[in-house]
């Protein structure tokens, strides 16, 4: 049992139903780490619940099931009872020892494999065809990412579904403009698809033939017109490759192969509408296609609809929506859907996910929408360029290794040029992403260079760099020829040697916990709490210089130990480690 929390559970849950009967045994995790040492190692706040059930006050209920435990060798003491009615846990140096001699044992750092492994579709990324990646795109790559590794360390089937937006009547414009480039003999400035975007916009705006022409590409497009067809897949590659650029760098595992878009789900979408008529969900309003689905209202009241066709026949973000969920369930046997998009997107998914629900389709099936707030400048303001332009990510990701090389040459001028470019890109890149994963992801976060480049407080390369002392203790010990023996006994005698093996042994609920919630900034508040652990440990315990060779193997294991929970944690967040900063 390579965790405390797994081994408190059933103990708890024995006492209750050895106290009160098996039926009040079965609640939702009773055992949770004390949020403060005065509190010991770990509380139960079971007992104020308990007390309804049982028609008992919350202390004796509290006393009832202290009386019962069956602790031996896991407590230091009985339990104590704190307030209303929490049972105050501290565990026995003995038991912690085992239990981190079996973390360290263990590849998984303790981190049980999901009982009930699940099939999970993770969409996330989506950016738009043609347009510049933006930093909300940015925000959905990396919280997708990390959620997505998560899951998949858990031991669940992971899907990852990039649903590019590669589809509607943008297209015709893009088209029309193309071919008018290729008249003119001006093709290669195809290449800076923004800058084409945005041309093709501004003749569209002002020049109504042009628009016309636009409008009648479209549906050339959609009946299969060799030249628009052949035009959009030119212009839907080049997209394909300038947005790998940047996951590539990024380490954003998505590959063309998780690429679903929205253009896959055009012949499925006439289906998906007849399906929902079928089951007379839909109502005609203006000559358009909608479901009304309950629950939703307009600002004056009225029922909201979720508009499924245009009266002109034309689909909308929404239908494509719906035929992506029901082929997610139906073709992919997803279990579970988590859609990670910025906020502004929420009341969408929810009139998406209550029609579905509605259609009968999604019995069983978790959908879940992750949403996260906006990335604002140092002026409160929406982030942007100091021209007001959207910040481009490629320039971005460049600022970053550039701002870090900076950083690493003051801080290490002695090392190879070489080496110091490969930390600038683990410490940039892992930067900006911790910076994103790292606050409560609903919030807005402002975007500031130095506070996420910066050695102290919770950042990238505060961690980085905790790793980096690890690892240079240990080349250290090479030198002077200590043998390291990751087996070795760690006995926890100090009490900064006790706070950071508890919150070692906290990992796997750590990560569950994310699991759960699909809030990444858990880990990370997690893994800043182990790094300061580490530190204070490193001031308080000398390791190479320990007063003898037991205690000397010891520090060396628990060191160890830390940096493979720190290591195996931001690899979780899609962050790179580096031996030397
Ligand atoms: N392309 C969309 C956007 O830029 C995001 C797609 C999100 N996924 C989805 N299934 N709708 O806002």
């Amino acid at each position: 049992m390579p965790d405390p929390q797994s081994a408190l559970e059933p103990l708890f849950r024995a006492a209750i139903s050895k106290a009160f009967g098996d039926q009040h045994a079965a609640t939702d995790p009773l055992i949770r780490p004390a949020q403060n040492d005065k509190f010991g190692d770990y509380q139960a706040n079971v007992a104020m619940s308990l007390a309804k059930a049982v028609g008992a006050k919350p202390r004796d209920v509290a006393t009832k099931i202290i009386e019962a435990l069956d602790w031996k060798n896991v407590f230091a003491e009985p339990p104590t009872i704190a307030g209303p009615g929490f049972i105050n846990i501290k565990l026995d140096r003995a038991f912690l020892e085992q239990t981190l001699a079996a973390a360290a044992g263990d590849e998984r750092l303790g981190v049980p494999r999901a009982a009930d492994p699940q099939t999970v579709v993770v969409d996330y990324s989506g950016p738009n065809v043609a347009k510049e990646m933006h930093v909300g795109h940015l925000r959905s790559s990396v919280i997708g990412d990390a959620i997505a590794r998560v899951l998949d360390f858990e031991g669940h089937t992971v899907v990852r579904q990039n649903h590019l937006g590669d589809w509607g009547t943008q297209f015709g414009m893009l088209i029309e403009y193309m071919a008018s480039m290729v008249n003119a003999g001006d093709e290669t400035k195809i290449n800076d698809l923004n800058a084409f975007y945005q041309q093709a916009k501004a003749r569209f705006d002002a020049d109504p033939t042009f628009a016309e022409a636009a409008r009648k590409r479209v549906v050339l497009l959609q009946s299969g017109d060799a030249y628009s067809v052949g035009a959009w897949t030119r212009i839907v590659e080049l997209s394909k490759r300038h947005f790998n650029s940047a996951y590539q760098p990024l380490g954003v595992k998505l590959s063309d192969a998780d690429i679903r878009a929205e253009s896959f789900y055009n012949p499925r979408l006439a289906d998906t509408v007849a399906e929902l008529e079928e089951l007379g969900l839909t109502k005609v309003s203006d000559g358009a296609i909608c479901v009304f689905p309950p629950g939703f209202a307009a600002e004056n009241g009225e029922p909201l609809p979720l508009i499924i066709r245009k009266s002109d026949g034309g689909y909308l973000y929404a239908t494509t929506d719906l035929a992506a969920l029901r082929f997610r369930v139906r073709d992919l046997h997803a279990d579970r859907i988590i859609y990670v998009t910025d906020s502004r997107q929420k009341q969408h998914f929810a009139m998406v996910f209550k029609t579905a629900e509605l259609a009968g389709w999604t019995a069983g099936v978790k959908l879940e929408h992750v949403p996260f707030g906006s990335v604002l400048g140092e002026d409160g303001k929406p982030f942007k360029t100091r021209s007001g332009e959207t910040v481009k990510l490629a320039d971005l990701l460049n600022e970053a290794e550039e701002r870090a090389l900076k950083v690493v040459t003051d801080k290490s001028p002695e090392l190879p040029t070489e080496q110091r470019q490969e930390v600038a890109h683990a410490v940039g890149i892992g930067a900006i992403k911790y910076a994103d994963l790292a606050n409560d992801r609903i919030k807005d976060y402002v975007f500031s260079w130095e506070r996420m480049l910066s050695f102290d407080g919770n950042t990238a390369p505060y961690l980085q760099n905790a790793v980096v002392r690890i690892r240079s203790i240990f080349r250290k010990a090479a030198t002077q020829n200590i043998k390291f023996d990751p087996a070795a006994p760690i006995t926890l005698a100090d009490p900064a040697e006790r706070s950071l093996a508890l919150r070692i042994l906290q990992f796997p609920g750590v990560v569950n916990q994310v699991a759960q919630s699909l809030e990444p900034h858990r880990l990370c508040t997690y893994l800043y709490e182990l790094a300061s652990l580490y530190h204070g440990f490193y001031e308080r315990c000398p390791v190479l210089t320990a007063p003898d060779g037991a205690t000397r193997s010891s520090r060396l294991a628990l060191s160890a130990l830390t940096e493979r929970v720190l290591k195996q944690g931001l690899d979780l967040l899609g962050i790179g480690v580096v031996d030397r900063m």
